[in-house]
């Protein structure tokens, strides 16, 4: 029988605080149709329009009987100099009975949820003085159900911003199966931009973040947040990128922009709104600086040329972190946060890999000029240099299972006297559009060689973290969160890093390295409490007998608790099957220092157990 011998009283290593968090950027309909609360898409019309009707994505026409309505993305009247499209809407023969408007058909779906309260908002001007109300409505794709209503009178002149609230009733069925309508039983003429409907958010939020998804996200307990990117903070062009300063401030003034992964970002969830997603989930940011590597247009050479860029960062941490006396401090005040954030960690750019793309050039620019002025920043460098000494050194990882089960020992020779690692992107590459159980053996068996190095690795997260699971939606293979407009699930991968994170001590103790072929464990301790956790990952499809030995302590108590997710290799979670493999809980007794403990087949098993002394 294989034996793991355990010996507390020999600490490996200490854990790492940071060491499990969360790395985010706008992919698969992460933000826009996911975790920005929004759910009117194209809310500024900046999307171009689709030929041969050139209706903006997202609208149409809504007319009942002879009335009509005529539509069209419009510089007529310019809204502001960032959002300078409009919607101009001609209704033509509406009356009581026929009414003539536009309907939004949201990110594939407006979620329907009984007793909510829709808060809808618009800007809009009227040619003349229509005289009537617009009436909002949440409602079914034909028209034939009206969950929600609201009518709002029009005043004539220049552009005025409307708002109302829209509650359904209770008992309904809750249905993505809705579109978000605004409709007039008179003709006329108007425009509109930046229409807007949010549901209730995340701790009631303003201009926040969808309820369910932060509860996944909280259930995690990540200690980090790395943002904006990813391929989002380079983009394909200079003029793409992430470019912060554009986030900011009142909706009317962020344009939005071209992201890397074949759509646009509205930029509703900005700079600020990153670090609010920070104070909410008592995260530490990791602050991703555009670095001048984009993905398509090559890089800006270091020196003259970069310096802007530099710049641009500098003043990006000072908006960040400065008082309100600096110039971005009392940017960041006016914007509704007075009180500095806190911010430990930058890191300059995103897998500025290849030699001829002169990341050490570019890294040290950077480096000295945040370093000059914020000495105690910890700067991470996304590629190995030599032209200076990064704090921390970021590697990525994008494998299959049986890479990773063969790469588990990758950290524990690593020289401690270098660069602290941020494994800053790692995912086991099977299953879509999320991963499957054998995936999440694959991340499991990563995690134990990441959790026993985690005095090195300082802070490790999955990537990609949210997709939209609409076909059209989402960009990449294997994700951690999948959802549509209503629901959502974590994968099996999801459920096995919650179930890592939930139970893991300050510090690494002693244990046999290679128990058996096929069986991953990594062991940490409460100092405190005494608590042990032994994670025991079987790849292989039979159960393993292990003998477990522990030395190092007076004594093991009896009773413990195991968490285990097993299932079949190809098992996935999906919106119709959320819950397939979850993980269960067991009470243990008849513990000691020594025991015999059967591993299922395919399975991630955390043992807690109680030491004393
Ligand atoms: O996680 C998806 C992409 O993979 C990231 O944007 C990029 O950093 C990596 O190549």
């Amino acid at each position: 029988m294989p034996v793991l011998h355990i010996d507390v009283g020999h600490i490996t290593a200490r854990v790492s605080p940071l060491h499990a968090g969360l790395m985010t950027e706008e992919i698969n309909h992460a933000y826009d149709g996911g975790l920005y609360a929004e759910l009117v898409a194209n809310r500024a019309f900046l999307e171009q329009p689709v030929p041969p009707s050139q209706l903006p994505p997202h609208w149409s026409v809504v007319s009942t009987g002879a009335a009509t309505a005529g539509l069209a993305v419009d510089l007529g009247y310019i809204f502001t100099p960032e959002l300078l499209m409009s919607l101009r809407l001609e209704t033509r023969d509406a009356t009581e009975s026929r009414r003539a408007g536009i309907a939004n058909d949201g990110f594939w779906g407006i979620p329907v949820r009984p007793a909510t309260t829709y808060h809808a908002s618009f800007f809009a001007r009227i040619s003349g003085d229509h005289g009537g109300p617009l009436t909002l409505s949440i409602e079914s794709p034909d028209g034939a159900t009206i969950y929600a209503l609201a009518d709002i009178m029009l005043r004539p002149g220049t552009w005025h911003r409307y708002e109302a609230d829209l509650i359904t009733a209770a008992g309904l069925k809750p249905t993505a199966q809705a579109r978000f309508v605004i409709s007039t039983v008179k003709p006329g003429t108007f425009w509109f931009s930046l229409v807007s409907l949010f549901p209730p958010t995340w701790k009631d939020r303003a201009n926040g973040n969808r309820p369910d998804l932060m509860q996944k996200l909280a259930d995690l307990h990540p200690a980090f947040l790395r943002f904006p990117g990813g391929n989002y903070l380079e983009g394909d062009s200079v003029s793409e990128r992430f470019d912060w300063k554009k986030t900011l401030g009142d909706l009317r003034t962020r344009p939005g922009h071209m992201g890397p992964w074949g759509y646009r970002s509205s930029d509703g969830l900005g700079l600020l709104e990153f670090f609010h997603w920070c104070e909410d989930l008592n995260m530490e940011p990791v602050l991703g600086v555009f670095a001048g590597l984009t993905l398509k247009s090559g890089y800006i050479k270091p020196g003259p040329d970069l310096q802007p860029y530099v710049q641009d960062a500098l003043d990006e941490i000072e908006y960040v972190t400065g008082d309100v006396t600096t110039t971005w401090g009392a940017r960041r005040a006016r914007d509704g946060h007075p009180a500095p954030f806190r911010l430990t960690y930058v890191e300059i750019g995103n897998e500025d890999w290849k030699d001829g793309w002169e990341y050490d050039g570019r890294f040290a620019q950077f480096y000295d000029a945040i370093k000059a002025r914020y000495p105690s920043l910890q700067l991470i460098a996304t590629h190995p240099v030599t032209s200076r000494t990064p704090d921390v050194l970021d590697d990525h990882y994008y494998r299959h299972a049986a890479e990773f089960y063969a790469d588990v020992h990758h950290y524990d020779r690593t020289d401690r006297k270098g660069p602290k690692i941020f494994v800053g992107e790692w995912a086991t590459m099977e299953g879509s559009p999320t991963p499957t159980l054998n995936a999440a053996l694959g991340d499991a068996a990563w995690m134990t060689a990441m959790e026993r190095n985690s005095d090195l690795i300082i802070m490790q997260a999955y990537a990609p973290l949210l997709v939209n699971v609409n076909p059209k939606a989402a960009q990449w293979p294997t994700n951690l969160i999948g959802y549509d407009a209503l629901t959502s699930y974590g994968s099996p991968s999801y459920h096995a890093q919650k179930v890592f994170n939930a139970h893991r001590g300050d510090v690494v103790v002693a244990a046999t390295p290679d128990v058996a072929p096929g069986l991953f464990t990594s062991v940490t301790r409460a100092t405190r409490t005494g608590a042990l956790y032994l994670k025991v990952v079987n790849s292989l499809g039979v159960p393993r007998t292990v003998r477990i030995e522990i030395a190092g302590t007076k004594s093991v108590a009896s009773a413990g608790q195991q968490t285990v997710l097993t299932g079949q290799p190809s098992d996935v979670n999906s919106l119709p099957e959320p819950e397939k493999i979850i993980p269960t809980e067991t009470n243990l007794t008849g513990l000691s220092q020594t025991f015999d403990h059967t591993f299922p087949a395919y399975s991630i098993t955390v043992l807690q157990l109680q030491t004393q002394g």
